[in-house]
């Protein structure tokens, strides 16, 4: 069994769930017709530092995998945990990527939070559709805003409480200032506006798999 990195540990202390995180969503994406297929091509799209590539090299050893991340210290660090050997490592955004229908699958865990509303998360999605083949599947994990405005704040002092239960007392000691921080930097969105944005890209409506408070997993299929 892979034995968690120091940023794992952090990354579990602050989002609920994660620790099955990279688990789940390789299982998932490993039940998939296509990418179910012995040898599948699989892109992990924003790899970070690895978590998503070591458990499909421990479930799926088969997998032809590429790992793609913009940042040299993401990528080095992966690197580093996975070995190099038997990955396609790039370092490019996803809509840097050049072909189309190239993977059978596609994991994207906790990168589409951090990009933008303004094109931006349009651009990524569209470039994942087109990095599929036709019918293939794209596991999404992010940071989603709750559109059921009264439990919103009680899913944002849950989101405190957790970490507070981790171990993390500085981020989780006061109110309103500490729940800007907790998503200083992030763009989550919700359902409506992520379903409006996954069909303009080619996706099918995205389906909800898993859900940690705010954070939540969709199964999308590119449309044929
Ligand atoms: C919060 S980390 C998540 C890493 C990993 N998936 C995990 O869950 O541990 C987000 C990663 O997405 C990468 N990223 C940001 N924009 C991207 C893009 N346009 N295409 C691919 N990766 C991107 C960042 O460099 C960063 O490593």
């Amino acid at each position: 069994m892979a034995v968690p990195q120091a940023d794992d540990l952090t990354a579990q202390q602050l989002i609920p769930g994660y620790a099955s995180l990279a688990r789940l969503s390789v299982a998932l994406l490993a039940a998939s017709a296509r990418a179910g297929l012995e040898g599948a091509a699989v892109l992990v799209a924003g790899c970070g530092t690895g978590a998503e590539l070591v458990e499909a090299r421990a479930q799926r050893p088969d997998w032809r995998i590429t790992a793609l991340d913009p940042s040299a210290e993401m990528l080095a660090a992966a690197r580093q945990r996975l070995g190099g050997e038997g990955i396609d490592w790039r370092q490019a955004r996803v809509e840097d990527l050049e072909g189309s229908g190239c993977f059978a699958g596609a994991l994207s865990v906790l990168v589409l939070q951090s990009l933008p509303d303004d094109g931006t998360k349009l651009a990524f999605l569209t470039a994942l559709a087109r990095s599929l083949e036709p019918g293939g599947q794209l596991v999404l994990v992010d940071l989603m805003a709750p559109e059921r405005s009264p439990l919103e704040a009680q899913v944002q002092q849950a989101w405190l409480g957790f970490q507070r239960a981790s171990g993390l007392e500085a981020l989780a000691s006061s109110a309103d200032g500490e729940l800007t921080a907790l998503t200083h930097g992030l763009h989550p969105i919700g359902v409506a506006r992520l379903t409006a944005l996954v069909n303009a890209a080619g996706f099918s409506d995205p389906a909800r798999v898993f859900q940690a408070l705010g954070y939540e997993g969709f199964l999308l299929q590119r449309a044929s």
